[in-house]
Parts: C-alpha cells; structure tokens; sequence
C-alpha cells in the first residue's frame, strides 16, 4: 500500500514548496537581521515547512514550538487547549509564528493572544498556506506566506488526515474514497 495512491491530484510539487521555501527565508533574514526572531513551529503540522525555511535562513535564530489542541467537529471553534507551550521566554522577542496552514485563523488567534500576554516585541506569521476564503478572523494576516490553495482539503509536506500523511513530500488533494471508506 503506497499513500501516493491515495492522492487525487497534487497541487504543489516538492520544488515548488522547495522553491518558495528558500525565497521566504531569504525575505526572513533580510526583515529580522540583528533582531535574532524566536520561530515558533505549531506541532504536528508546521514541522515539515518549519523544517524547510529555518535551515535556509542565515541570520541567527532561536526556535521553540507550540501545541494546541482543538476542541471541534468538523468545523473549526477556536476553543484552544495548550498542550504545550514555549520554554523560551517570549518577552521582547520577535516572534515568528509558523504555521502549515490558515483556515479560519481561530487557532492561530488564540496561540497570538497567549502569546502576546507575555509581551513579545513582535509577532508575525509564517503560513505555508492559506485558505483566505474560509477567514474568519479579519485581523489576521500572514506576512510571509507559502501559497494561497481553495477551498479544499489539503494533505501532505505536515498536513494531515487523521494523522496520515504527513510525509508525503508535496501537497495534494485526497481521492474522494479515502474520506468515505
Ligand atoms: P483554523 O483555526 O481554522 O485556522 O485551523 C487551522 C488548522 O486546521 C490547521 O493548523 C490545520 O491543522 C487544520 N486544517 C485546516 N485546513 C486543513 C486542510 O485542508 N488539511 C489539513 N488540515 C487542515
Ligand atoms: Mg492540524
């Protein structure tokens, strides 16, 4: 059983992603040099893309990561549990915040609301995709941003479907009969 058949179409190839990923961090280290950002990866998701973009980065970095857990259905809520949060202090830092993907931002809101209890200097985004069509919260805005995908559900490079594929190397959309089995 290889997961690559379970893929309907790929959306974004792994150059593709490669490629992006080296134009981000560049922009990343212009924007942050002599401010030595805190990146913060959301787990599970972000791994892949957090993986990617901080080892093309140039300046020095600091990185911790955040886990939250979403109480919901099929629908996002944004009723967060953190379960865990950054050891590294967040005051006066700039933080980044890497995410895989922002759909309605709920739960990236609530991760920058705690955060910003502890009076960081900065916080930005760093999305490696967005579904700007599902946004819900208007204030939220990724600066460096992968790519914008549809209204779809996206697997693959971190994301996942009830916990499988994460792995696979580009992101794809998943054959309708893998849902319905
Ligand atoms: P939000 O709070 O609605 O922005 O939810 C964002 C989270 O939902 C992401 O961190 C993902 O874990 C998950 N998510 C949203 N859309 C997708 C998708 O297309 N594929 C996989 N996970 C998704
Ligand atoms: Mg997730």
């Amino acid at each position: 059983m290889d997961i690559n058949n379970s893929i309907e179409r790929i959306l974004i190839t792994e150059e593709e992603i490669t490629a992006r990923c080296k134009e981000l961090s560049k922009e990343i280290s212009v924007d942050y040099e002599d401010k030595k950002p805190l990146l913060i990866c959301t787990l599970k998701g972000a791994i892949s893309f957090f993986a990617k973009l901080s080892e093309q980065i140039t300046i020095p970095l600091e990185y911790d990561f955040v886990k939250v857990k979403s109480y919901e259905g099929t629908q996002s809520t944004g009723n967060v549990v953190f379960q865990y949060i950054p050891g590294t202090p967040l005051k006066g830092r700039h933080l980044i915040i890497i995410e895989d993907i922002i759909d309605t931002g709920r739960t990236l809101a609530a991760i920058i609301k705690e955060f910003e209890k502890e009076e960081p200097a900065s916080i930005e985004l760093a999305c490696l995709l967005d579904k700007p069509s599902m946004r819900k919260v208007d204030t939220l805005v990724s600066k460096y941003t992968g790519f914008k995908v549809p209204n779809e559900f996206v697997v693959g490079f971190g994301l996942d479907y009830e916990e499988e594929y994460r792995n696979l190397p580009y992101v794809g959309v998943l054959k309708p009969e893998v849902y319905t089995k």
